[in-house]
């Protein structure tokens, strides 16, 4: 049996990992959980989030996943480690940061970044912390953007009140100048295109999705957990059915999507 690619957001963030993923590397199977039932998740507490994610991962494993992709920032910045430690190393961790920090100093070391994310991603420091570490020229600088998420799950974006939102965040003083811009967020591909007008396509917006389909493809190959077929077939699961969420999952991976809701809490 085929072992599919497991992927986990706290919503529909993570369906523009899995789907560079599946452009990636179209013949493998990806299993998706997205925890709808506590999105967002750049609002809770560390140890909730560090809780939920063990639970998520567990539950990847059982579905016996050959590989974890935590395709959401927050959930990479904050509880990583102990998904790597409760893994314990049976099966390769990915998170979303490392892949956009290596190419950021790769190709901005020296410049004025600017990093847009949750509440919970932007005070843990993680990418002005990780870049300056490899980058020590770089100017870093971190705005909390937490109106963003909520508002795209909900199917608010390329209208009237995603641009005032977005034009709100982006005039803040702190993202002056900057002439690259990470999306610390796997919910804000979906509003790249409005990010790009509002820059008039004058500055680098890069978003971690392609970044960490090839960082994947890569530790899979060198692994040799490759296992592609002909019709590969997708499970794509909810902790809390929503309208929206089968709807971006239709969006992305047409209308045959398989959406099944599993609220393994208790
Ligand atoms: N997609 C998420 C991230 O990358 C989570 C947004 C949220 O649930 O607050 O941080």
């Amino acid at each position: 049996m085929q072992r599919p690619i497991g992927i986990f957001d706290s919503g529909i963030g993570g369906l523009t990992v899995a789907s560079a993923i599946q452009q990636s590397m179209p013949g493998e199977a990806l299993l998706y959980f997205g925890d709808t039932a506590h999105m967002p998740y750049g609002d809770k507490s560390e140890d909730a989030i560090r809780y939920y994610c063990i639970r998520i991962a567990q539950f990847l494993m059982k579905q016996n996943a050959k590989v974890i992709v935590i395709a959401c920032n927050t959930a990479s910045s904050i509880a990583f480690k102990v998904v790597e430690d409760f893994v314990d190393g049976k099966i390769p961790v990915i998170n979303v940061i490392y892949p956009v920090v290596d190419w950021i100093t790769q190709n901005h070391s020296n410049g004025r970044i600017g990093v847009i994310g949750t509440k919970g991603t932007i005070r843990s420091g993680i990418y002005e912390k990780l870049i300056l570490e490899h980058s020590p020229n770089a100017n870093v600088q971190s705005l909390a953007t937490p109106l963003l998420a909520p508002m795209i799950e909900e199917g608010f974006f390329n209208n009237n009140i995603s641009a005032t939102v977005l034009n709100s965040y982006l005039s803040n003083r702190k993202l002056q100048k900057i002439d690259s811009l990470v999306l610390a967020c796997t919910h804000y591909p979906l509003i790249k295109k409005e990010i790009n007008q509002f820059y008039q396509g004058k500055i680098d917006i890069v978003d971690s999705a392609g970044l960490v389909a090839s960082h994947t493809k890569a530790i899979l190959e060198a692994r040799g957990l490759l296992s592609p077929t002909k019709r590969p077939r997708h499970h794509f699961f909810v902790s809390d059915y929503t309208q929206a969420f089968e709807k971006s999952a239709k969006m992305f991976f047409g209308n045959k999507v398989s959406l099944t809701e599993s609220n393994f809490w208790g």
